[in-house]
């Protein structure tokens, strides 16, 4: 009697569920067998990857080697990239991570323009289980809304360019300062790490400081103005990106200056149009900041696809040129 009401049970069990097993609601089964296509183990490739990148604009010769760095990579290793330029204003980048987040990318990329801003959107995209990734700059956020940040140490990148423009005035200057993007990360820092180091020089002033927004136009204009204020008495000038010190070169040249010989300059990227500069004498030392930062973002994107744990940060090797050495380095050089 206990038998059959039991096997009447289980018949029982069997018509309700036996449907849905069928049904295309029906769940894929947790184990499967090894090489099938839901085994949970199975890793994603480079092809199987969907990755958004919102980069901030194309502002400076850096930028459009970053940009070409992260797209030819991505075609090198075939994945599928969907890139945004957010032309250097923060409610584009913030609305390109909103359109990636809907079209359920893998993983995003991004470039915050400046450090502020981003808690609210980067919490979408945890909230929708798509990792965000810091390329090149770094966002004032809580740890847990990143995987990682990829790119350089902008402080001792201001702590380089102090160090060498101390020894290059000798212990005393009156400086000019061409900042970044008012604040982005690498505006912030290089500001701060410079003025670490000078601390230790009291003959050395810092005599004036304005943005440039790292374009070679605004680093002119901003010269400009700084020339007709100051005049002779400047000796040398700190620019945060190459850019902006091609830029005020040329007004060096324009105020009837010597570039590189009356007024000093140190600036900071390494990009070919400095090496040019450094090779005419018109500017004495460039802090390398690296743009070619495609091949490293890929494969931290796929590793925490995968699952891996990726270091919080991951810095960029970078040096420091004179103008000792240049013509032979320029040929070399990929941006
Ligand atoms: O974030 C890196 C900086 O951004 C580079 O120094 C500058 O050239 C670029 O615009």
């Amino acid at each position: 009697m206990k038998t059959s009401r039991t096997l009447i049970f289980f018949v029982l069990l069997a018509s309700i569920l036996g449907p849905l097993a069928c049904s295309p609601l029906s769940v894929s089964p947790t184990i499967s067998e090894p090489g099938s296509a839901t085994h949970p183990e199975q890793k994603k490739t480079y092809e199987d990857l969907i990755v958004g990148y919102a980069q901030l604009g194309a502002e400076s010769e850096w930028r459009v080697a970053n940009t070409l760095s992260v797209k030819e990579t991505a075609e090198q290793l075939g994945v599928e990239l969907r890139f945004f330029d957010g032309q250097q204003k923060q409610d584009n980048q913030i609305e390109a991570v909103r359109k990636l987040i809907v079209q359920k990318v893998d993983i995003i990329g991004i470039a915050p323009i400046v450090e502020t801003g981003w808690e609210e959107v980067f919490q979408e995209a945890k909230d929708a289980g798509i990792p965000i990734i810091l390329v090149d700059r770094r966002a004032n956020v809580p740890e847990d809304l990143y995987v990682s940040y990829l790119g350089s140490d902008f402080l001792e990148e201001g702590r380089n360019a102090a160090r060498i423009m101390a020894n290059l005035v000798d212990g005393k200057a009156n400086i000019v300062e061409l900042a970044g993007t008012v604040d982005s990360a690498p505006a912030n820092d290089r500001y701060t790490g410079f003025r670490e180091i000078l601390q230790s020089y009291p003959e050395i002033q810092i005599i004036d400081s304005q943005s440039g927004d790292f374009t070679r136009a605004r680093g002119r204009e901003v010269m400009a103005a700084f020339l007709q204020k100051y005049g002779n008495s400047i000796t040398a000038v700190y620019a945060h990106n190459d850019d902006m010190a091609l830029g005020a070169i040329q007004s060096i040249e324009e105020f009837g200056l010597r570039p590189g010989v009356d007024i000093k300059i140190v600036s900071v990227d390494a990009a070919r149009g400095a090496f040019e500069a450094m090779i005419a004498g018109k500017l004495n030392a460039t802090v390398e900041c690296n743009p070619l930062l495609g091949p490293q973002f890929f494969e931290l994107a796929l590793k925490v696809v995968n699952g891996e744990t990726i270091p919080k940060w991951v810095p960029s090797i970078e040096t420091v040129f004179f103008p000792d050495g240049a013509s032979e380095i320029l040929p070399t050089r990929k941006y």
